[in-house]
């Protein structure tokens, strides 16, 4: 067999063995094992922006009806306004925590609750509420764990007392 016959031979059984597929599936093929490889953000895991609000709102209508704190949020509480700017922050601070296209514009956690004396106890309710709105909303055990890992070292800055 000539050198040449066998390159021949080789390049047919090649094109043989290479699947004809379109270069838009082969494109989409790679995408997918490439989503398949990547971790997904907690953000996108939590569901992205629109379920981060609804979280949100869920979280402090639980810190409303809670009596173990709810007077400490009469000013947002009685300004529709200003709730509705609290509300954006908290978003904006888990989807920023979270790995989403947020940025956090508000005070750190220790300019934010400097002078008001919380107690540990008054972050447990708060992260109690939480975690009430984040089981309302189906939130697997994983997410909520990671979310609250972010969470966490902030009692260091909020807890005064
Ligand atoms: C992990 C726990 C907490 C997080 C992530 C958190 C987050 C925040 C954020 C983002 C703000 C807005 C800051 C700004 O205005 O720029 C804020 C304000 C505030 N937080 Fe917290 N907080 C936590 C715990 C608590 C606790 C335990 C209490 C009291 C029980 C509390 C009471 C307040 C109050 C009263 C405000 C001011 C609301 C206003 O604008 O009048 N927070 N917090």
């Amino acid at each position: 067999m000539t050198t040449r016959r066998t390159l021949a031979i080789f390049a047919v059984a090649a094109l043989a063995a290479c699947e004809s597929k379109p270069a838009a599936q082969v494109d989409s093929a790679a995408t997918a094992a490439a989503t398949a490889v990547a971790p997904q953000s907690l953000y996108d895991r939590l569901g992205g922006t629109t379920a981060i609000a609804s979280v949100v709102d869920a979280f402090v209508a639980n810190v409303a009806a809670d009596t173990r704190i709810n007077a400490r949020f009469s000013r947002v509480a009685g300004d529709t306004s200003a709730m509705r700017q609290f509300k954006q922050k908290l978003v904006d601070q888990v989807c920023a925590g979270s790995g989403g296209p947020c940025t956090y514009a508000g005070l750190d956690m220790k300019a934010a609750h400097q002078g008001m004396g919380l107690t540990g106890a008054d972050f447990d309710a708060v992260v109690e509420d939480l975690v009430k709105a984040l089981d309302g909303a189906g939130v697997p055990q994983k997410e909520k764990d990671e979310l609250l890992a972010i969470l966490g070292p902030m009692r260091a800055d909020i807890v005064t007392k």
